[in-house]
């Protein structure tokens, strides 16, 4: 591809590059724009619509009733370098809701990227707060009017004892709400997370893969990174 010695560049986890970046929001942010470009122009090629899919990240959460880790994909809805957090549009109610809540608020995220330089992974384990509600009413406004529905009437995984039932709700409040504008409800909005710990995986030949972690070290303020086996 056009574009390869570029993203070549990108990945940026090899000895030589190892003081590149010393903020893993910067290393992050290096992956994320170089993965956006590269489905960009599979799009272009493959006419597939693969936009969404940088955007998808697993969450992970921890039941401390069970015992049981929990997993599920969501869509990340913003990275911002500058606040130094991921954020996403969820129930607060829901498993996982009520998983991150009742557990310190901890979180652990995952990402995983295929391009022709081979695979991408990024965990990262972070502590979860509610969004300001200004800026999930925003985004709720934001939405279309099915979706404000769709957010309202879920009972977030609560048992639903059949579709229909859904659909019926999901018909009365579109009928009923035809000129008045939805209020957000309160218990859905953003999550945003503020990430401890950083590891970047690079896939290599013979599973030598790089794995490089970042640590937040609270005690002086900064990032220590280093490199662990694969
Ligand atoms: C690609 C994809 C994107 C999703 N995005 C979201 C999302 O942004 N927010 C959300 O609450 N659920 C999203 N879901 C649904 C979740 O995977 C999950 O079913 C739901 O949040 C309930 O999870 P819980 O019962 O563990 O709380 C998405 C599912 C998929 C497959």
């Amino acid at each position: 591809m056009a574009t390869t010695t570029k993203r070549k560049e990108a990945i940026l986890l090899s000895d030589q590059d190892f003081n590149t970046f010393s903020n893993p929001f910067d290393q992050f942010e290096n992956w994320f724009e170089f993965i956006q470009g590269f489905e960009q122009e599979k799009q272009h090629t493959d006419s597939i619509s693969t936009d969404i899919q940088p955007y998808i990240m697993t969450v992970a959460t921890y039941n401390k009733e069970t015992g049981f880790p929990n997993a599920r994909n969501v869509l990340l809805k913003s990275f911002d370098k500058e606040g130094q957090k991921f954020v996403f549009f969820t129930n607060y109610e829901s498993k996982k809701g009520n998983e991150i809540f009742s557990n310190d608020n901890k979180i652990a995220l995952l990402f995983y990227w295929q391009s022709d330089l081979g695979g991408m992974q990024v965990r990262i384990q972070g502590i979860a707060t509610k969004e300001d509600e200004r800026k999930s009413d925003t985004y709720f406004k934001s939405r279309p009017v099915g979706s404000q529905i769709g957010a309202t009437i879920s009972k977030q995984s609560q048992i639903l004892s059949s579709k229909q039932d859904l659909l019926d709700q999901f018909q009365t409040m579109m009928q009923s709400s035809q000129s008045n504008s939805i209020e957000r409800p309160t218990n859905w909005g953003g999550v945003c997370i503020a990430p401890k710990r950083f590891e970047f995986w690079h896939s290599g030949q013979y599973r030598l893969a790089d794995r490089i972690v970042y640590e937040w070290d609270s005690e002086h303020n900064s990032w220590n990174k280093y490199r662990v086996y694969p």
